[in-house]
């Protein structure tokens, strides 16, 4: 069965972010184990002479290492994802690179009726980013509006719709984790990029 981390992009006490992973989890559970990592508690990135990293970080790059796919959830702030999830990418580019050519599926929910669609169109962006260099579902938005009236009183969505579009979406990552394994020749470029690269002295001029 496949593993995957799905990160809370926030640190809302009550987020239905965080309520439709633990419905995925919940739902797709025959299909694959879904572990909810919560990002809270990791402090604003910050660059350091030794190259510090927080060991929560440091926790859920290993958990990322050890799974198939990653599920990110992010809400939407001011237009963009909030500073906790953004904060925590940086930390996870730090030196470590355990987002490359990982699979990842996004998910945001908003409480107008857009879904987190700029968040999530952001999201995509840093993940290609070359420190991060995750492999991200194309063409997958899952963008749950109105999500505070979204799910019942038991954390299922109400609408089966909605349901049936993430069954698909999430039938899709299935499938795309299997094939993105196949991915040999960007794997090894972006390993050898990795391998030299440094924000601090410039070693690689061709992707930044
Ligand atoms: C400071 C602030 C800015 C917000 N900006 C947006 C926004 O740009 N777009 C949006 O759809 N919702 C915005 N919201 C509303 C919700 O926080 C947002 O819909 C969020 O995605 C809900 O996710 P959550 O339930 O996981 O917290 C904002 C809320 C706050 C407090």
């Amino acid at each position: 069965m496949k593993k995957f981390v799905a990160l809370v992009g926030t640190n809302t006490v009550k987020s239905t972010n965080r309520e439709l992973l633990k419905y995925m989890q919940k739902r797709y559970a025959d299909d694959a184990e879904i572990e909810v990592v919560e990002l809270k508690g990791l402090p604003i990135f910050k660059k350091s002479e030794d190259l510090f990293i927080p060991q929560q970080a440091r926790d859920i790059a290993d958990k990322i290492d050890a799974s198939d796919g990653v599920i990110i959830g992010t809400p939407e702030y001011d237009h963009s994802v909030p500073a906790l999830l953004s904060s925590a990418l940086a930390w996870l580019s730090y030196g470590i690179h355990p987002l490359m050519d990982k699979p990842v599926m996004i998910v945001g929910t908003s409480y107008g009726t857009l879904g987190a669609s700029r968040a999530q169109a952001q999201l995509r962006q840093i993940l290609d980013s070359p420190e991060l260099k995750a492999t991200v579902l194309p063409s997958s938005e899952f963008l749950l509006g109105h999500s505070l009236q979204a799910f019942d009183d038991n954390g299922d969505l109400k609408s089966a719709t909605e349901s049936q579009k993430l069954d698909g979406l999430f039938d899709d990552f299935l499938d795309f984790v299997d094939l993105t394994d196949q991915l040999d020749h960007s794997k090894k470029l972006h390993e050898q990029q990795a391998a030299t690269f440094s924000w601090d002295n410039g070693t690689t001029g061709d992707d930044k």
